[in-house]
């Protein structure tokens, strides 16, 4: 029993307020059940979640690597390595990545949140993510104990509001953008390398709509990597790391099958975290990973799926007057802007009341005042739900400025 005489307890020092903000979905709520209501029922196209079916050979090889008794690797299996090397070579232009630099993750999300983290950023170090962006590469910055910056990753990196003597640890990329579809040029990304390069930071970039491109000249050819030898240079892939992610482009999302790759000594360090804190991709995922991988009609077949859904759900939103952002060319997003008169939060409430739930922009930072988000994701037959519903007097009244 501890004596009266020991004085007061000391104050608790857990939990370290993290000061994450708020899990934005939550404010959703009410807008979804006003949309529940409709009597044809909600088009939810809010979140970017697959709603197709997983393809078959992803079920097949997880099926079949069901007897799993004994733990997975932190590197992965060597055949899931070697499928996902010759997949960076074959569609992302990348050639020559050995083993030891790629290892598999339980989805991308968590390499978003934890990167910083497992690469030792902390207190006095900033992490640079682009303005316009998923929430989670801020929530991954204060979970480190660093601090988050939003720039301008379409700019010159040399007109970013960064202190000169800052500690940029780590700049983040993503290209294709969420949500606004963005994609990132070689000379662009090259020159977003040589800022961070000369400041010693790590560049990140998060390709997960790669695969995913509408566009000419990114609909034809591939999407520029950050781990693209034009854009890495004659450095290689020093102090450069791709995160890529199979839950888009083969509705693995429900698996939780994704990679980190590039320069060895970042992800030998990520690695040895993983280890420490088992942090590994199941052995039947892995398998299904490998599987999908090595195939590319099922992605070309589901590619074509997006695309078609795209173009309806532009023309509807187009003939309420909204506007698609013109540079959003890639990905899984409309990036709309609305009467002036509306904003974010009234267009949300708009297509509520036509059954429909989207995103609020603001969700995606300051840039993102003004506009929602609509995501490609929802049936054929819920995307012809809501078109239909785009289509009437009551929308057009709705949207009027
Ligand atoms: C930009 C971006 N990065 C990462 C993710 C996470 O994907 P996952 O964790 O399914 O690999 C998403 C998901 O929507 C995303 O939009």
């Amino acid at each position: 029993m501890r004596p009266a005489s020991a004085g007061p307890l000391a104050p608790a020092r857990l939990p370290r307020p993290l000061a994450l903000p708020d899990f934005p979905w939550d404010s959703l709520h009410p807008y979804r059940a006003r949309a529940a209501e409709h009597p044809d029922g909600v088009v939810d196209l809010a979140v970017g979640t697959p709603v197709d079916p997983t393809p078959g050979i992803a079920q097949a090889a997880l099926a079949q690597a069901a007897d799993a008794p004994g733990y997975p690797t932190a590197v992965g299996t060597s055949r899931l390595r070697g499928a996902f090397i010759r997949w960076m070579a074959r569609r992302r232009a990348v050639p020559g990545l050995t083993s030891e630099e790629v290892l598999p993750t339980i989805g991308s999300k968590e390499s978003v949140a934890l990167l910083p983290l497992q690469l030792g950023a902390g207190p006095g170090d900033l992490v640079l993510h682009p303005r316009t962006a998923y929430p989670t590469y801020d929530v991954g910055a204060r979970i480190a104990g660093a601090v988050p910056v939003p720039v301008d990753t379409d700019a010159d990196p040399e007109s970013w509001d960064v202190d000169n003597q800052a500690r940029v640890s780590m700049v983040w990329l993503n290209s294709p953008g969420n949500p606004d579809g963005h994609v990132l040029g070689v000379e662009q990304m090259a020159r977003v390398v040589a800022w961070a390069r000369a400041r010693g930071a790590v560049v990140a970039s998060d390709e997960c709509y790669a695969e995913l491109a509408w566009e000419e000249p990114w609909a034809s050819s591939a999407v520029p990597s950050l781990l693209d030898p034009q854009v890495a240079g004659p450095q290689g892939r020093s102090g450069l790391l791709v995160l890529y992610s199979l839950s888009k482009q083969s509705n693995l999302a429900g698996y939780r099958a994704a990679f980190l790759a590039g320069d060895p000594v970042l992800v030998s360090a990520v690695t040895e975290v993983r280890k420490h804190a088992g942090l590994l991709v199941p052995a039947p995922v892995q398998a299904a990973a490998a599987a999908v991988l090595d195939d590319e009609v099922h992605v070309e077949a589901q590619k074509a799926l997006y695309r078609a859904r795209r173009e309806t759900l532009l023309e509807a939103t187009d003939a309420v007057g909204l506007v698609n952002d013109p540079q959003s060319v890639a990905g899984l997003y409309l990036w709309l802007s609305g009467p002036p008169s509306m904003s974010a939060y009234d267009m949300v409430g708009a297509f509520a009341e036509l059954g429909i739930v989207v995103a609020p922009g603001d969700f995606y930072g300051q840039a993102g005042v003004g506009r929602v988000r609509m995501s490609l994701t929802g049936t054929d037959e819920r995307v012809a739900a809501a078109t239909a519903r785009l289509r009437t007097s009551q929308a057009a009244d709705l949207f009027r400025s």
